[in-house]
């Protein structure tokens, strides 16, 4: 099975005056003063789905900051230019902090609102979907903060994860548990500082150690610069912990940034191969010097 996965598009939309809560007026002068709104293009977000439209994988999962604000406009040009690739490719999306972003949007549920058919969403807010032998578990770990964009996973969550991987019917799957913060950092350091991390990461862990049905891979994105790690665990296996890099960034050289994308191939004996493409100003192409080489 081979899956596609890209994060932190940030499609972006200037809000109206009315749909300048608080935190967006902070937002907008970050995007603004600080020039961030010349991170992202609009050309790179549509590549990427040409791209991967073009390698044709058998799904494809996007964790989450689909938007900057979580602006109806930035959803709807979200789900505008990912269509072709929603109809055409099993598509898995789970949320970022980004798309719930004022307490406003997390009330009014934005983000299922534009990408309900693609979150695979049960009552206990654990997200599934099952593409042949390949299983897809989500968790939304996002709330609306002032300032900080720290995440933390809802306990009914953890509890559904863990029912869900001691399920004996997962025996012959290949599972993938896709969140929008990291476990661990690149380094394969715990991410659970209270600026930016996952709080309760250790409480995931602990639900992993506890599983018979382990992940084969933990997909994340949050941190715009791509990387691999491992989640050790006490019993001397490990978890590749893979963010493909933020892919709707503009081509910046001088900033080292670049969007970039990858590509996993979940094999039945539990490894997986790597592919990375990153953009080279005129298209995605695979990264040189192998998969995450350039740290971008
Ligand atoms: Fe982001
Ligand atoms: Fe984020």
């Amino acid at each position: 099975m081979r899956l596609a996965h890209a994060t932190d598009i940030h499609w972006f939309a200037r809000p109206r005056l009315g749909q300048l809560a608080f935190k967006r007026v902070l937002g907008t002068a970050n995007l603004y003063l600080r020039g961030r709104r010349h991170s992202f293009s609009r050309s790179v977000q549509r590549q990427l789905v040409q791209h991967i439209r073009a390698i044709a994988p058998d799904a494809v999962m996007i964790t989450g900051d689909l938007t900057a604000q979580a602006l109806p406009a930035e959803f709807e040009m979200a789900r505008d230019d990912l269509k072709p690739m929603l109809d055409a490719l099993p598509t898995f999306v789970v949320p970022g902090n980004h798309d719930v972003y004022t307490a406003a949007t997390q009330r009014q549920r934005a983000m299922q609102q534009w990408f309900e058919p693609w979150m695979g969403l049960q009552d206990s807010g654990l997200a599934r979907i099952d593409v042949g032998r390949l299983t897809l578990l989500g968790l939304d770990p996002n709330r609306a903060t002032w300032l900080a964009a720290s995440g933390r996973i809802p306990s009914a969550q953890l509890s559904a994860l863990s029912k869900t991987l001691h399920d004996p019917e997962l025996a012959d799957q290949a599972v993938v548990l896709a969140l929008h913060y990291p476990v661990v950092d690149r380094r394969g350091t715990l991410y659970d500082n209270a600026a930016h991390g996952l709080l309760n990461a250790s409480e995931l862990v602990s639900v992993l150690e506890d599983s018979p049905h382990r992940p084969q891979l933990i997909a994340c994105g949050h941190v715009h610069h791509g990387f691999r790690s491992e989640l050790r665990l006490s019993d001397g296996t490990s978890i590749p912990v893979c963010n493909c890099g933020s892919s709707g960034q503009a081509h910046q050289p001088d900033r080292r940034r670049a969007a970039a994308m990858a590509v996993y191939e979940l094999r039945p004996d539990g490894s997986v191969g790597y592919e990375r493409f990153v953009h080279d100003g005129t298209a995605f192409a695979p990264e040189p010097g192998g998969p995450w080489a350039t740290g971008r």
